[in-house]
């Protein structure tokens, strides 16, 4: 099944609210299929770290669409060693962090700066494929002809569990925190976060992460060959 998948070109779109496990599926799947691997989040957060650098309150969506505009971007693919460098300088600890994740569903709220990185994405992808991509809008807007696009959910619980185990902060205000996030991602104007009608729906609550990875790579197997 591997092999069928590993012959051609392909894209996997994967999307999801925070802590539906996107990063760990995809960057497995994409390991599994000799894919690439592009965490589109970290390319928002990495802007954001860019405009609290430079000062701009992230509502000021003048000044946030200038830092986006301005600041140069290099995003690895290899799904073994995923890094986010911003005008040269490594900012794979610091978009991590509490400030950068509590300003980024501002940043990316703001449709230039959508504009200007969903076009880097689709260079990116077209750069690179075969490749699995994860976010927000990959199914619906960044590459709505993928080969296959996955919607991933987990319970409230689960996923402040997952977070808070990754960042050491209490389980709780991380609940509270992706609530926030959530709310602010889906009823943005901008590409909301949104299931594809095409989508296909996992929930991950009660799977581990070999159940979901070899589920969907039987799925994609189906569908490059098909
Ligand atoms: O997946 P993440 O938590 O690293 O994403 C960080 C933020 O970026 C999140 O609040 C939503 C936003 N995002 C987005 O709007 N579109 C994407 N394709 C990816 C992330």
């Amino acid at each position: 099944m591997a092999e069928q998948v590993r012959a051609g070109t392909f894209v996997v779109a994967v999307d999801g609210p925070s802590g539906s496990g996107k990063s760990t599926v995809s960057r497995h799947l994409a390991t599994a299929t000799g894919a690439r691997y592009l965490d589109t989040g970290a390319m928002y957060r990495a802007v954001t770290w860019a405009v609290l650098r430079a000062g701009v309150d992230p509502h000021d969506t003048d000044g946030v669409t200038k830092v986006a505009a301005d600041v140069i971007l290099t995003i690895g693919t290899d799904p073994a060693t995923p890094h986010v460098r911003a005008d040269g300088v490594a900012v794979d600890a610091e978009i991590r962090g509490s400030e950068v994740t509590s300003a980024v569903s501002a940043v990316a709220a703001v449709p230039a700066v959508r504009e200007l990185l969903v076009a880097e994405q689709r260079a990116l992808i077209a750069a690179h494929a075969p490749i699995v991509v994860e976010g927000r809008d990959i199914g619906s807007v960044v590459a709505p002809d993928a080969d296959l696009k996955v919607y991933l959910t987990a319970s409230a619980e689960t996923r402040a569990r997952r977070r808070s185990a990754e960042t050491a902060a209490d389980v709780a205000a991380t609940a509270e925190d992706l609530a926030r996030r959530d709310r602010l991602d889906s009823t943005r104007t901008a590409d909301p976060l949104q299931q594809s009608a095409d989508a296909v729906e996992l929930d991950t609550t009660a799977l581990g992460i070999d159940e979901v990875v070899n589920r969907l790579r039987d799925l994609l197997s189906a569908r490059v060959a098909g």
